[in-house]
């Protein structure tokens, strides 16, 4: 077994709860969510990080705005700080370069990162997954045993059904589940909401689509002023009510 697997609780001991914001679909808001989820949970005064775990398409670092990423080190990775999150992505690394990663590279730079990064003592890492159901969600599941999945999806039966299979996998595997988000509603359209709740998993409300979004992106300011981000506080309360 790789030896450094076994370093990675010990790296986590002080995180309270880490939080990995993930779905069957790509493109449904994930990034977004993670990261104003982050940015919600730091402005009502905890303690948070934000991992971008998503090697190939990283977003989360365009999304808060940050133009220059630099890692420190000292006996291990010490994860950036931005706006007061402690802040990790690959982009540290890669820069604007493209990585063809295999499945077996993205295992390794998980192990990597994970083993070596002094998230130190947090509330809340928010873990943003790449998309659908890939490596990096049963390596998640494998090499963060505390993780708890936090879902999304759109009011589309794309999205639903292969969000279905994610929760009957995550159930499978005694993964807890914070509960689903539907994002980018629109008006009264089919919902997701009853489905969700005949598998006994927490419908935890609807995120609207809005068109301010777009040109908040990269101003975490004018991101927190946005009804998205409104409703997401709203809604927070309920993602860490302890419940799972
Ligand atoms: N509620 C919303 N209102 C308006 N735009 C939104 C909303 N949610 C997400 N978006 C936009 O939709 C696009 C996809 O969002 P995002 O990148 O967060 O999705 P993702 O699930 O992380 O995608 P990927 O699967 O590629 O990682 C982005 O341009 C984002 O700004
Ligand atoms: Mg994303």
């Amino acid at each position: 077994m790789d030896p450094r697997i076994n370093i990675i609780e010990k790296r986590l001991e002080k995180v309270r709860r880490l939080i990995a914001v993930s779905s069957g679909k790509g493109g449904v808001g994930k990034s977004l969510v993670a990261s104003v989820l982050a940015l919600t949970l730091l402005d009502k005064g905890f303690e948070v990080g934000l991992f971008d775990a998503d090697f190939t398409s990283p977003s989360t670092h365009r999304i808060l705005g940050v133009r220059r990423l630099e890692i420190r080190e000292e006996k291990g990775i010490v994860p950036m700080h931005v706006h007061g999150l402690k802040y990790m992505s690959i982009v540290a690394f890669s820069g604007e370069e493209t990585l063809p990663l295999r499945g077996a590279d993205i295992s390794n730079i998980l192990i990597e990162l994970f083993s070596t990064t002094l998230w130190g003592s947090l509330d809340y890492l928010i873990i943003d997954m790449p998309p659908g159901i890939s490596d990096a969600t049963l390596d998640i599941i494998r090499l963060v045993r505390r993780s708890e999945f936090l879902v999304v999806s759109t009011p589309s039966m794309l999205a639903l059904e292969t969000v279905e299979k994610l929760l009957r996998l995550l159930k499978e595997l005694k993964v807890p589940v914070v509960g689903v988000l539907e994002n980018m509603k629109m008006g009264q359209s089919f919902t997701i909401k009853d489905r969700i709740n005949e598998m006994g998993v927490s419908f935890l409300g609807e995120l609207p689509f809005d068109l301010k979004v777009e040109e908040a992106l990269g101003d975490v300011d004018a991101l927190a002023k946005t009804a998205f981000a409104r409703k997401l506080a709203e809604i927070v309360p309920q993602i860490i009510s302890p419940h799972v």
